[in-house]
């Protein structure tokens, strides 16, 4: 079974995903940080992030990959950290608007979702990475409380400046945001994360019974 769970930044996908992939024993599938450690690793090799056939050649000849401990790999090097700085958030953005960058990645996260049950989290998992997905969830809250969560997770950087990252980039994410037209949307602005993973695990069960 696919449970596809997409929407914007800080609504809380990462957090309720992966306690779901524990809580129902599925593996679990974080799109965002394929995109991150791509644009990573153009920015350290210099290549330029307007050019679409550079960045797809490159995201095509270094897959990356998670180990077991859900580190990020790519050419060689554990990006895990690295992939997670205001200046990877600003960029980003930048390198997944490219359609063919988009076509090597999804080829990819199908390869990985496939096989067994799990969790995907991204931005167009239930529109076009697994239309098929099983369970599909669409996850928002309002952007002040998305900016606050964010905060907690890069200290050091001012709330205004976030709160701008985080505009510019719902914005530029804004094309590929479509809730799927069969998600279930839920509003995490005042729920605990609990409550979040409780309810998808019962649209889980339910579709499990069926
Ligand atoms: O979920 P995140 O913040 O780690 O995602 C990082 C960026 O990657 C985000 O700006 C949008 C992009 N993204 C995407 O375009 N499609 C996906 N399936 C996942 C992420």
């Amino acid at each position: 079974m696919i449970v596809a769970i997409d929407g914007p930044a800080g609504a809380g996908k990462s957090t309720v995903a992966r306690a779901l992939a524990e809580r129902l024993g599925f593996r679990y599938l974080d799109t965002g940080a394929m995109y991150r450690a791509v644009t990573w690793l153009a920015m350290q090799r210099g290549v330029d992030l307007g050019d679409a056939n550079a960045l797809a050649e490159l995201a095509r000849a270094e897959q990356v990959t998670f180990d077991g401990d859900e580190r990020v790999w790519i050419a060689g090097t554990d990006v895990t950290s690295s992939i997670r700085g205001a200046r990877i958030d600003r960029m980003v953005p930048v390198v997944a608007r490219h359609p063919p960058v988009r076509e090597v990645m999804r080829e990819r996260q199908r390869q990985l979702g496939k096989d067994g049950d799990v969790v995907i989290e991204g931005r167009d998992i239930g529109t076009v990475v697994a239309p098929s997905a099983e369970v599909k969830v669409y996850l928002t809250a309002d952007r002040a409380e998305r900016a606050k969560r964010r905060s907690a997770e890069r200290p050091g950087i001012g709330a205004d400046a976030l709160a701008t990252d985080l505009r510019v980039r719902d914005e530029k994410d804004a094309e590929r945001m479509q809730p799927a037209q069969d998600a279930q949307e839920i509003d995490t602005t005042n729920l605990q994360v609990e409550d979040v993973v409780e309810r998808i695990e019962a649209l889980v069960r339910a579709r499990t019974a069926v």
